[in-house]
């Protein structure tokens, strides 16, 4: 059977940095409430840079590291819910500023879990033969969907993009095996409002002025440390491997507590679980690949490696993914 196997990684951050102490200036919050609570010491906003030239960064990283030039990528999937407009979408956008005349572009909504979802897609793509070479990119800018008065969502999150170039494996490396899932029940923890319905049809109902994240925090932390640990026991027992026979653990950057009770659940390692948030918070779909290319720059995820990604958020959605690298 044809495997998809990552050839190249990439990220594109803000320049500016704000730290834990900037919104202590404007919120009741402190540093050492952020840090101990979350782990989170500062993040990237987006005081000036649009997605697209986020993500267009990253992809060029990506491509330059796997050697794929624009013109052989045969589709983009962009994972995110925070596009610069809905029209065109992101991935077409892309396709316009790399030149990848002959990809098919589409954008893809599962939140926090986007760039797993993404990357499943590219892989049954290549392993049925219809694709070759896909750009997968998860890129947010959180900064305009929250409500930067209420102390308990907007000290969460940062803006970024992270990207991965996914093409035909030629020997045993590549995506072994994915894990997703989704509760629809439980999507009011995690919620954005859309802009109300009106037209010459139905009068105008009275919907919010402006739409901002709702989270629950402590449901979605319950949800994280049962199901995040389930999803990865589930992927490793599927494959036939054991948590010794993973070198690192990609997991979505929301809260160093969870991926600490993550780790004590699965009797894994902490030092096995790469850790970034307290620089950039929590990215969203971008969270994923932003760790995964410092991973791999750094030499942290080295060729060879067996490594579990995971990511998990609103949906309330969730994958977990086993590449050998
Ligand atoms: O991508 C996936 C999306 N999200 C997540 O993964 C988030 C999951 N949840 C969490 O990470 C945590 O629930 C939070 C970090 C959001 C909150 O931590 P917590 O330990 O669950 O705190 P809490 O909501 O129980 O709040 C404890 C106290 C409250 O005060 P009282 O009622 O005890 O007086 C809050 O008002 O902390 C207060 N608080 C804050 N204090 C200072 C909430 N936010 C802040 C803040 N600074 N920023």
């Amino acid at each position: 059977m044809t495997r998809a196997k990552i050839l190249g990684t990439g990220r594109g951050l803000p320049e500016r940095v704000v730290t834990n102490d900037d919104l202590a200036e404007f919120l009741d919050t402190s540093d050492t409430w952020i840090r101990e609570r979350t782990g989170i010491c500062q993040r990237r906003i987006a005081a000036k840079e649009t997605l697209l030239e986020l993500c267009e960064e990253a992809a060029r990283q990506a491509m330059d590291q796997s050697g794929v030039e624009a013109g052989e990528l045969d589709m983009i999937i962009a994972a995110t819910l925070t596009a610069d407009h809905p029209l065109p979408n992101l991935s077409s956008s892309l396709q316009r500023v790399l030149g990848a005349d002959n990809a098919v572009c589409f954008d893809l909504s599962a939140a926090c879990s986007g760039f797993i979802f993404a990357l499943t897609t590219a892989q049954m793509y290549i392993q049925s033969g219809h694709a070759k070479k896909v750009l997968v990119l998860g890129g947010e800018i959180l900064s305009k969907i929250m409500d930067w008065t209420d102390r308990s969502t907007c000290i969460l999150f940062g803006d970024g993009a992270g990207a991965a170039v996914v093409g035909v494996s030629e020997n045993e490396e590549g995506i072994l095996a994915a894990d997703l899932g989704s509760n629809g029940k439980k999507g009011g923890v995690l919620s954005l409002p859309g802009r109300p319905v009106e037209n010459p049809f139905r009068p105008a109902e009275k919907g919010p002025e402006k739409c901002y994240v709702h989270m629950e925090g402590q449901e979605v932390f319950k949800f994280a440390v049962s199901q995040v640990p389930a999803s990865i026991r589930k992927l490793l027992e599927e494959s036939g491997k054991s948590i010794d026979d993973v070198d690192c653990f990609v997991l979505h950057q929301a809260n160093l507590r969870i991926i600490r009770s993550a780790a004590k659940r699965l009797k894994a390692p902490e030092e096995k679980f790469f850790i970034n948030m307290e620089r950039y918070g929590n990215t969203s779909a971008a969270s994923v690949p932003i760790a995964l290319d410092e991973g791999i720059r750094s030499g942290r995820i080295k060729k060879g490696d067996l490594i579990v990604l995971s990511g998990f958020g609103g949906g309330l959605t969730w994958g977990s993914m086993l590449v050998q690298m």
